[in-house]
């Protein structure tokens, strides 16, 4: 579906994101048109482990009709808080940049587990 959609934006995959789609609301409608097709993928599908269907009506990317896609949007800012905020107010990490994304909680799964048999139990 990805590719799909890429091939039919044909040059308009370098356009800034809004102006191909006026409704986005989070931080992806500042990137190029490609890319946001790219995070929708990778970002979004394989960190859930779900298809583009599970947050958007087929083909119609712009609609909301779909509870998880607003949902989605306030993981973002979810996310989007503890990069900002709260994991730079701990001190002594290890690493240079700190950082948390869809995949580190959810793992290929939409319920995130909470502990590792979960996990295992594919
Ligand atoms: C976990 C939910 C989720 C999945 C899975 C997902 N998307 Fe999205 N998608 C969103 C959200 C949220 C937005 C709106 C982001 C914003 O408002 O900035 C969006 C926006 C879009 C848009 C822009 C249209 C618009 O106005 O909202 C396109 C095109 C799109 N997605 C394509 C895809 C494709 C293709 C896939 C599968 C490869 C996919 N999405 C998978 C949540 C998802
Ligand atoms: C800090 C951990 C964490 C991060 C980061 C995170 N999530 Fe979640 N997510 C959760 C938890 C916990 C739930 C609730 C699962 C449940 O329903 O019990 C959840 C639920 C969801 C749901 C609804 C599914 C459901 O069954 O409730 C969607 C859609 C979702 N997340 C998308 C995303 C996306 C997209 C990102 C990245 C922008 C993201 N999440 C980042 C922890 C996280």
């Amino acid at each position: 579906m990805a590719k799909a959609l890429l091939d039919s934006l044909g040059s308009k995959a370098s356009m800034r994101a809004d102006s191909v789609w006026p409704d986005l609301k989070t931080n992806l409608k500042n990137f190029p048109a490609g890319r946001l097709i790219a995070v929708m993928n990778q970002g979004y599908g394989r960190s859930l482990g779900v298809t583009c269907n599970f947050c958007h009506v087929p083909n119609h990317y712009d609609r909301e009709d779909s509870t998880w896609k607003q949902v989605a949007r306030d993981m973002s800012a979810m996310a989007a808080r503890i990069n900002q905020e709260l994991l730079p107010a701990v001190p002594n990490l290890k690493g240079p940049n700190p950082v948390v994304n869809c995949t580190t909680c959810h793992r290929g799964q939409v319920k995130p587990a909470t502990n590792l048999d979960e996990a295992g139990a594919k």
